[in-house]
């Protein structure tokens, strides 16, 4: 939630930035704002909306050219996303320019304070505080890291802040509390950014700033402290994403690549789990093994497409491993005084590891003594750094906004943690967790196929864009698929979109049918839960009686629903449980098209934002 950039070096730092806020335009997309350091002074540009305002404010109102520059681009918290409120914001004399990413809680007390001092606020935002507080350190300090110091010891909140001040020309200052903040490490040149993909193409070489540390990029050094200015232990780690992956790649739009990277995404995060010894592996545990067999409560905390993956786990981790499992939206969780205790198991899912939603949860089940296991996306984020064992999903850098690839390994390892689980506790024999791991290894190659036959899929999405409503119904694992089906056609095409269980229709929803009305809905295999399936055929016939017009989606060889189907999605024949793996991907494509029909922006849907920062 809003991207943050610096730079100091031997190249234009204006271009870095832009190319840089380009890339971290996925997380926030209100308004845009560059500082550049030249000429012993500070020139700034801003604008409302897209990055490309901004860019045209440029090409008419060019800045001049210097060494040092930070950008800004925003998800609006405080004030209405205008030109005056985006960032950066200056102080009074216009020498100190200061972006931020999170909310200052304290900022209207601040503000009165500083109000009081004589200082005029040019903006509505919590950030513009920082800029005046700046300045006033700064002018009894001389030294902008310090100055930094010691206004983030007055701000409460969750704040990445970066400043740069005309007297310091060539430094870069950098603040971490809560939201995300990486250092990139070039050649007599750094960067700072909310996410390494916003300078991957320069260097792969990183440092991630910890909790409540400030940073002082100059081009022959780093400096890293805590708030008091103790020296700070520095971790760098290798990026192991190259910069074509940060790019569409021939795709019209990032979504498109995303969907179709789906098969070596799942591909990648199944890659090496299983030892020569035929056991699962995790990619880091700090939890023993005598722990895990003694918890007796296994609750999963997550956000958006993540709490869906969340209530798919469920249905395996009790049928494999027989521990009660309970699913909660992670901004929920912590303020129902939830029963946690060190037999707890909490698994908290997320794609970019900073939602902080999701960070809030672990946190408090941390503090009430239970171990956290994090499924994520992003090494060296903030949620796996605090959590006690870590799966990562190999899903690639995800940049659209309405996740897919990342969904898909979120499920993955959602499964992988299931069947560890029941290694670790020998509710699965190794024979059974090896004859699931090659099922989903397999899912792969049917994800594939499913991609191979999405055209009809299209067609039918482009036939609906004037219907003001969508339902989604399915049973079982069906049922979190339909609630993402739902999810995503909200989020892309803005439509009205809802998700039930099949088996609640004839409990309310059912009133909503119509005439011609589109209804999805997702069948379970007749394999196996012959029950389920046939309960669901009933549904699909009550539906239809009521002038529904019935979009099925079914395996392969499932000819009991085919009399009732206006329009036959056909997926590959799974087992039951690993069914979500190819059911939502025509739900994906079925979202992505009739935004595209629609005309709406499918990276960068209205409101939303990618990385979640605030709760
Ligand atoms: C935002 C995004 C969603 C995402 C959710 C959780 O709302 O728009 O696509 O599912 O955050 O994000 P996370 O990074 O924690 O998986």
């Amino acid at each position: 939630m809003c991207g943050i950039v610096g730079y100091v070096g031997m190249r234009p730092a204006l271009d870095v930035v832009l190319a840089g806020l380009k890339r971290l335009e996925y997380r926030g997309y209100d308004s845009a704002g560059v500082a550049v350091l030249a000429d012993g002074g500070l020139a700034t540009a801003k604008k409302a909306g897209k990055l490309l305002n901004l860019e045209k404010e440029l090409a008419e109102r060019p800045l001049p050219t210097g060494p040092t520059a930070i950008g800004h681009t925003r998800w609006a918290t405080h004030g209405a996303p205008t030109d005056a409120n985006a960032h950066p914001h200056l102080d009074n004399a216009g020498r100190v320019a200061v972006v931020h990413n999170g909310i200052i809680e304290n900022f209207a007390r601040l503000r009165a304070e500083l109000a009081a001092r004589g200082h005029e606020s040019a903006s509505e935002t919590d950030t513009e505080v920082v800029a005046h507080l700046l300045a006033e350190e700064f002018s009894s300090c001389a030294d902008l890291a310090e100055a930094m110091r010691l206004v983030c010891r007055r701000l409460e909140g969750a704040f990445t802040l970066v400043a740069v001040h005309a007297d310091e020309p060539d430094v870069v200052v950098g603040a971490r509390r809560n939201s995300p903040l990486v250092v990139g490490v070039g050649a007599g040149e750094a960067f700072l950014a909310s996410d390494v993909a916003a300078f991957i193409a320069h260097t792969r070489s990183a440092i991630e700033l910890g909790q409540d540390q400030v940073v002082e990029l100059r081009r022959d050094g780093i400096t890293v402290t805590d708030f008091a200015g103790r020296p700070a232990d520095v971790r760098g780690y290798h990026i192991d994403w190259d910069a074509s992956a940060a790019e569409k790649g021939g795709y019209d739009y990032f979504m498109l690549k995303e969907i179709a990277e789906q098969p070596k995404a799942v591909a990648d995060t199944l890659l090496g789990r299983v030892d020569a010894s035929g056991s699962l592996t995790l990619d880091e545990v700090r939890i023993s093994t005598s722990e895990l067999r003694e918890m007796d409560k296994v609750v999963i905390v997550a956000c958006g497409t993540a709490f869906h993956a969340g209530l798919i786990a469920k249905y395996a981790i009790e049928h494999w491993t027989r521990i009660p499992c309970e699913v909660e939206l992670a901004s929920e969780f912590r303020y129902r005084d939830p029963i946690l205790d060190p037999r707890t198991l909490v698994i908290a899912i997320s794609q970019s590891g900073e939602t902080m939603d999701t960070l809030m949860a672990l946190r408090h089940a941390r503090e009430q003594g239970s171990k956290v296991l994090a499924i994520c996306n992003t090494n060296g984020s903030t949620i796996p750094r605090e959590s006690d064992a870590v799966l990562y999903t190999h899903a690639g850098p995800e940049v659209a906004v309405a996740s897919t690839k990342a969904f898909l390994t979120q499920l993955v390892a959602c499964y992988l943690v299931a069947l560890y689980l029941g290694q670790v506790r020998g509710t699965k024999w190794g024979d059974e967790i090896q004859a699931v791991v090659r099922e989903l290894s397999r899912s792969s190659q049917d994800v594939e196929r499913v991609l191979d036959t999405m055209e009809p899929v299209r067609n039918l999405a482009r036939s609906l864009a004037d219907k003001p409503t969508v339902l989604f119904l399915g049973r079982h694992v069906g049922y979190p698929v339909a609630l993402e089906g739902a999810l995503k056609l909200k989020e892309l095409a803005y439509m009205h979109a809802e998700g039930f269980a099949a088996g609640e229709l004839k409990h309310g929803p059912i009133a909503l049918i119509e005439k011609d009305l589109p209804v999805v809905v997702v069948v379970p295999s007749p394999r196996g839960r012959s029950v389920l399936h046939d309960k669901i055929v009933s549904n699909i016939q009550e539906i239809r009686a009521r002038g529904a017009r019935t979009i099925v989606i079914a395996e392969e060889g499932d000819e009991a629903v085919a009399p009732y189907a206006d329009h036959l999605i056909r997926i590959p024949a799974t087992p039951t449980l690993l069914q979500p793996l190819v059911a939502t991907v025509p739900l994906q494509v079925f979202a992505c098209e009739l935004a595209t029909a629609r005309g709406n922006e499918v990276d960068q849907p209205r409101n939303l934002a990618k990385s979640v920062t605030v709760e």
